[in-house]
């Protein structure tokens, strides 16, 4: 299948951090499929050969074990071109436009990997220009808007120019192998889906904890902050495929219509809930990995005063047959103590123990970082001549292990899939709205509440008021068991 990747910011982060690198792994997966061309966008001029040697450079700061060789990073570099575009110019896409028609690939697709204010004149341009046509996809990459009318601004003008299946929006977290294990896990098994409900699940925790501060990112992060980064998307989206019920077939829509359904039953904030149900903080400075670490308002271009969280904890439930009355909590940090992403259902505790240390509970562990894997924690006799002494093992799982194949990145899955058409990982507008519809309550409470985030020391779990939340219910964060 002939297919033209056209990356829109070719010369920024996102391109030469992530996708150039997940495009040289396809590449040399031999999954990237033949005859492609990979046009990157920018505004400066330069030749092919000069973006090459751009790229080639950039690639010293990807992590050793996937560098390519010389001779192997020029095989690859002849898949990539670059143009020179001002991207406010109409005559600049018909330009672009005569490029793709010379050639008249099968598909594709146009990634836009620029700074989000510029989605709106790109997608309006592109439709202008008639760079729209069937064959024709967009990515987006989030953030998608600040707010729910600012997200449903840019799909509006999306919309005028794309038709919804053309539409790709990314949530990389939707890349990542543990997210797909865990569809495999509820819907390849008979084994789970009984226990999956409110009679036998006590709580469910998604915890997203970094170790990284805002690094050179402070300006961005600071008109963004955790819950916009991080819950509406990312945890959200892990949320939805946690608790979705079991759609009727694979396919894209049916997936996403079983999340949206989702989204629409999570309880809806109060002012007063926000108080109780919502922890914000912000780190002061401490010590990470045993490395003294500023604090948020001392990295660069934060202000001194912010009141950006850099950290969010939240409960909420969701209201259907299944999950009513299960407290969900997500959590989400900068510079906590570790970078630790995962899902934990706790099941509940037997109803009549017998034996002596039958007090701890079951639970499922599945890992997304920094490792892929599925824990399940047993309670299992030990074995020391005590005949009933309990004591908890974990059955664990490790995918590197079992499947004896390099696990494929976010990034290259997802890429891998625009170019196919595949929209299963893909967040369809309705559910990306419906998240923003969600969080506005708390952003707006925010607003109005004059005490602004906790601090917390970087390198702890958070502010003490997140274990407090928690502790409300009768439970303790994961890492507190
Ligand atoms: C991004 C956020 O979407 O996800 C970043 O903007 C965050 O702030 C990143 O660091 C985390 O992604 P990952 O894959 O490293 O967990």
């Amino acid at each position: 299948m002939s297919f033209d990747l056209v990356l829109f910011g070719g010369t920024g982060d996102l391109t030469w951090r992530k996708l150039m690198p997940a495009l040289f792994q396809a590449w040399r997966h031999g999954k990237l499929p033949a005859g492609g061309r990979i046009l990157a966008v920018a505004r400066d001029e330069r030749t092919d050969a000069q973006y090459r040697e751009f790229i080639r450079d950039k690639f010293n700061a990807v992590e050793e074990a996937k560098q390519p060789s010389g001779e192997e990073f020029d095989r690859f570099a002849e898949l990539l071109h670059y143009r020179a575009m001002d991207l406010s110019k109409a005559e600049h896409y018909a330009g672009l436009k005569q490029w793709l028609d010379a050639r008249g690939a099968e598909t594709v697709v146009l990634f836009l990997a620029t700074s989000p204010h510029l989605f709106t004149e790109i997608c309006s341009q592109l439709g202008s220009a008639h760079i729209n046509g069937p064959q024709v996809r967009v990515v987006l990459e989030k953030p998608l808007g600040h707010d729910l009318p600012s997200a449903q601004e840019i799909n509006q003008v999306v919309r005028a120019s794309f038709t919804e299946r053309q539409a790709l929006r990314i949530d990389h977290y939707l890349g990542k192998p543990a997210v797909q294990n865990l569809s495999a896990l509820r819907f390849g098994n008979a084994l789970f889906e009984p226990l999956w409900r409110r009679e036998s699940i006590a709580n469910i925790q998604i915890t997203l904890a970094e170790s990284i501060g805002v690094g050179t990112r402070g300006d961005f992060y600071d008109r963004t902050g955790a819950l916009r980064d991080m819950v509406q998307n990312h945890a959200l989206q892990l949320l939805t495929m946690i608790a979705m019920e079991p759609p009727p077939t694979g396919d894209a829509d049916a997936i996403r219509d079983e999340k949206l359904k989702v989204l629409k039953s999570l309880r809806p904030f109060t002012p007063q809930s926000v108080l109780r149900d919502v922890v914000r903080g912000q780190y002061k400075a401490g010590s990470v990995g045993g490395s003294a670490v500023p604090g948020y308002t001392e990295e660069v271009k934060v202000p001194q005063d912010s009141r950006t969280e850099t950290f969010v904890a939240l409960r909420t439930e969701i209201q259907n047959w299944r999950w009513a009355g299960v407290p969900f909590y997500l959590r989400t940090g900068k510079r906590l103590m570790a970078r630790d992403a995962q899902i934990v259902v706790n099941f509940r505790p037997v109803p009549h123990p017998i034996f002596p240390g039958a007090g701890r509970a079951n639970k499922l562990v599945i890992k997304l970082q920094p490792e892929d894997g599925l824990e399940l924690h047993l309670m299992a006799a030990k074995g020391t001549g005590q005949s009933d002494l309990l004591a908890p093992v974990k059955l664990d799982l490790d995918f590197d292990k079992a499947f004896h194949t390099e696990r494929v990145g976010a990034y290259e899955r997802l890429l891998l899939d625009a170019i196919a058409g595949r929209l299963n990982l893909f967040v369809r507008s309705d559910e990306q709205e419906q998240a923003w519809r969600w969080v506005m309550p708390i952003l707006q409470a925010w607003e109005q509440d004059e005490e602004g985030p906790r601090t917390y020391t970087a390198g702890s779990w958070g502010p003490p008021a997140s274990s407090a939340m928690i502790a409300r219910d009768g439970f303790v964060w994961d890492e507190e068991q």
